[in-house]
């Protein structure tokens, strides 16, 4: 459906995507972009965002599938307190400002990271973002912290490009906030060394419970943050306040808006780890010269002894192909793709007395890594397939360079980009 719209100085409309805005005439305002004669904006499946015109504007729209247009109520809009806020924030922080932005799921963080972006473009400053985000990474692909800077007007973070990257392997905070933490703290330096004059972390919606707590504080802290802003939970606000006193904002989160169900997120993950690897050209790797990480196969020695060998295979009922160990453990790969059995799984840990990894011989194809020249930037890639006793590995990546490192991670993405097996971790 097109349609040819116009609105007065001030009249607002909310679209609900997925939709494509033109502008005709006049200045349309979205997320604090003064988007004038010419400009395109697309506002995705699951999105939905409040145009305003400044001085009246005319702009064409574009509706596909089950998207649709609704008249905000006077109250329901949050966009003039967001630009309030944005105008508090450079009043109070001295460039070059670092802001991370936090809430609950749904607040509208990453909006408020694209108001504050493009209320900076306006300013003649140069924003950089840091997607901390490594479930709903809009930024770099999922599992990894991504860093841009902004050259032009923003609604979706998905149309820059990643100026930084680094590998986290985990799609979920909790078990990877050393990774994340370190991350964030060295691409926010990275944004400043660039030339950012504010550099803005737009966060995950994990804020309950301690833990969820602990590591939003350590963030601000090991990021040398100046402000926070926090949206949509006063309660998380006063929080974060006693780690930050007289330096937190507080927005509202928007009444009415477009909520993405687990499986809108899933698809939205899956598009974004086909934006990087699509296409990607195989590269395969000699391993004897390069760092690696992330798997228990290559970090282990192999064990001689053909006693555990066997003993293993016939606890297990399956072929086992190999057995390293490390301090504290072992790692074991089978020729099989059967689970195995709990009871002896546990009853050999308990006399080999330390952790019993053990690893599919299927189990690398397809596992997300990041890989680099040996540099803390890494890049997207895909196993193919591993060869343990040449010591080889086949990639699919866009990534031109040396590879002098690979880090696998604890995702393997199936046919489409799909992630496998839920949430459940792989362990190569
Ligand atoms: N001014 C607005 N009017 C209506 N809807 C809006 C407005 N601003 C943001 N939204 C919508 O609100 C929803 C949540 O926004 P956003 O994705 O920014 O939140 P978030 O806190 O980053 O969420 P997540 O926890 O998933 O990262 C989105 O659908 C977004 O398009
Ligand atoms: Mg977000």
């Amino acid at each position: 459906v097109y349609a040819s719209i116009r609105l007065d100085d001030g009249e607002m409309l909310r679209i609900y995507g997925p939709a494509r805005v033109r502008v005709r005439e006049g200045v349309l305002l979205v997320l604090g972009a003064e988007l004038t004669e010419g400009f395109e904006v697309y506002i995705p499946q699951g999105r939905s965002y409040t145009v305003k015109a400044r001085g009246g504007a005319v702009f064409e729209l574009g509706l596909e599938g089950e998207a649709r247009v609704e008249r905000p109520r006077p109250d329901e809009e949050p966009l003039d307190d967001w630009l309030a806020v944005a105008e508090k924030l450079f009043d109070a922080c001295e460039l070059p400002c670092k802001v991370a932005v936090l809430g609950p799921v749904e607040a509208g963080k990453t909006s408020f990271t694209a108001l504050l972006a493009n209320r900076a473009l306006a300013r003649g400053v140069m924003p950089g973002i840091v997607d901390a985000d490594v479930g709903q990474a809009d930024i770099g692909p999922p599992a990894f912290v991504s860093m841009a800077l902004v050259f032009d007007w923003l609604v979706w973070l998905r149309e820059l490009e990643p100026a930084a990257s680094r590998f986290v392997g985990s799609i979920e905070p909790g078990p990877a906030t050393g990774r994340i933490l370190s991350a964030v703290a060295s691409l926010v330096d990275e944004a400043l060394l660039q030339g950012a004059g504010l550099v803005v972390v737009d966060t995950d919606g994990w804020v309950h419970g301690w833990s969820a707590i602990e590591y939003k504080a350590d963030l601000l802290r090991v990021a040398g943050i100046d402000y926070a802003v926090v949206l949509g939970s006063s309660e998380l606000a006063e929080t974060v306040e006693r780690f930050m006193p007289g330096r937190v904002l507080y927005a509202r989160s928007p009444r009415e808006k477009a909520v993405r169900t687990p499986e809108d997120r899933r698809s939205l993950r899956s598009a974004n780890y086909r934006r990087f690897l699509e296409n990607a050209p195989e590269r395969v790797v000699d391993l004897s010269d390069v760092e690696v990480y992330g798997s228990c196969v290559f970090a282990s020695r192999r064990v001689a002894d053909e006693r555990i060998v066997a003993e293993l295979s016939s606890v297990l009922a399956v072929e086992v192909v190999y057995v390293g160990s490390f301090p504290g453990g072992y790692c074991v790969v089978v020729d099989s793709e059967e689970p195995i059995d709990l009871q002896a799984l546990r009853g050999i840990q308990k006399r080999l007395q330390g952790d019993l990894i053990v690893v599919h011989t299927g189990g690398f194809r397809g596992v997300l890594a990041g890989v680099s020249d040996g540099g803390p930037n890494e890049w997207p890639a895909v196993v193919e397939w591993v060869d343990i006793e040449a010591g080889r590995l086949a990639l699919r990546t866009k990534y031109p360079g040396a590879v002098r490192r690979v880090v696998f991670g604890r995702i393997r993405l199936v046919d489409g980009y799909q992630e496998a097996s839920g949430r459940k971790r792989i362990w190569i």
